[in-house]
């Protein structure tokens, strides 16, 4: 908790949200269990969101998924508090945005958040290079520097000799791209996503996520990214947490969500999941003691199944060490066991 207090992680705490005229007088009756139903049905509120509690380290990327009207945008508008709750605390950087005046709010908005839209929301009659300076034209640094900026953060998108293009004259994937490069040109440390790879189609949206994740290792920026794709959630997020009628179900790393689904609901949604792709060797190991020889091919505890899978089947090998970072041997596996950890196993056997 100290942590996320400290530089641009963000705790939130007990926040409940509910809409409607007299949100405030509702709150005691749903901590005391009332479900989101009967509020609607005895008082006409909605309940948007119920006792959040999700730590986001800074630096990393945690994804929020659910499916439509869980709670997902509600939750992410409460980090830059285009959102009020009606009770909680939402802590960014140590500071609680609950209670900034107007004037603190809108410093916070501009120098420490930035957004990433589903719908791209470029400005149609301004360029790339336009849209992507406008965050720090608001902001009112030089031009000189704006440019500079944009011009990096275009390039470093891919845009390079697309400047002078306007949206229109662009495809889906690459107005996103200078949807990220004007988010970025903001240096801003908190980047907020909503299903911003959403409207995409499946193989942009897939060098969309690659692009993130290869700028994340560079920029590392504390990302909160929203998305009702299990599978995009597991690929982008460091933590996910499922929120389910305004309430986080379940939250860890992709592999605890694939491994240890807390629920049926969550266990239907991980079936589908390409599994090779999210557990680690390490989780599916045999302990290896003084006397286990050691296999001719060797990887560390976090290869996936897949890489430790095409490791092997390279190599014409079916056993595998895996190795700390001393190159001693911690376990073993073999390609048969690691076949099957990949296809989908009954339930109650899931391993920690
Ligand atoms: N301004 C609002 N007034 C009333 N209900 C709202 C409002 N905004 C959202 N909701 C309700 O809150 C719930 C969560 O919505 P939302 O956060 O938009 O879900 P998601 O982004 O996961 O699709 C839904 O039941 C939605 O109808
Ligand atoms: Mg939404």
């Amino acid at each position: 908790m100290a942590e996320a207090q400290q530089g641009s992680g963000i705790s939130i705490r007990n926040l409940y949200k509910i809409f409607g005229h007299n949100a405030a007088a509702y709150v005691d009756l749903v901590k005391q269990g009332m479900s989101k139903a009967e509020l609607n049905q005895k008082h006409g509120h909605v309940l948007g969101l119920k006792n959040i509690n999700i730590e986001m380290p800074g630096g990393g990327i945690f994804v929020i998924m659910g499916l439509s009207g869980s709670g997902k945008s509600t939750l992410i508008r409460h980090i830059n508090r285009l959102i009020d709750p009606t009770s909680g605390e939402v802590i960014v950087g140590g500071a609680d945005v609950v209670k900034m005046n107007p004037r603190e709010l809108q410093e916070f908005r501009r120098h420490k958040t930035a957004m990433v839209f589903q719908k791209f929301a470029l400005l149609p009659h301004r360029n790339v290079l336009e849209n992507t300076v406008y965050g720090l034209e608001i902001q009112g640094v030089p031009r000189a520097r704006q440019v500079e900026q944009a011009m990096r953060w275009i390039e470093r998108v891919g845009l390079k000799g697309f400047e002078k293009k306007y949206p229109n004259q662009l495809s889906g994937g690459m107005q996103q791209r200078v949807g990220l490069a004007r988010a970025l040109t903001n240096d801003a440390p908190i980047l907020l996503m909503d299903e911003a790879f959403s409207a995409l189609d499946p193989l942009i949206r897939m060098d969309m996520q690659t692009v993130l994740l290869d700028l994340q290792k560079e920029i590392k920026k504390t990302i909160v990214f929203i998305t009702h794709d299990l599978d995009e959630a597991l690929r982008l997020g460091d933590r996910v947490a499922i929120l389910r009628d305004g309430e986080v179900i379940q939250q860890g790393t992709a592999q605890d969500i694939v491994l240890q689904p807390a629920d049926g609901y969550i266990a239907n949604f991980v079936k589908e999941v390409n599994r090779g792709r999210v557990i680690k060797v390490n989780a599916i190991m045999q302990p290896a003691n003084g006397e286990t020889p050691l296999a001719p091919i060797q990887t560390s505890a976090d290869a996936t199944l897949d890489e430790a899978a095409t490791l092997l089947a390279t190599a014409g090998q079916q056993q595998l060490s895996i190795v700390d970072q001393s190159g001693a041997q911690i376990g073993t596996v073999d390609l048969q066991r690691i076949v099957s950890a990949m296809v989908t196993p009954a339930a109650g056997e899931a391993r920690a």
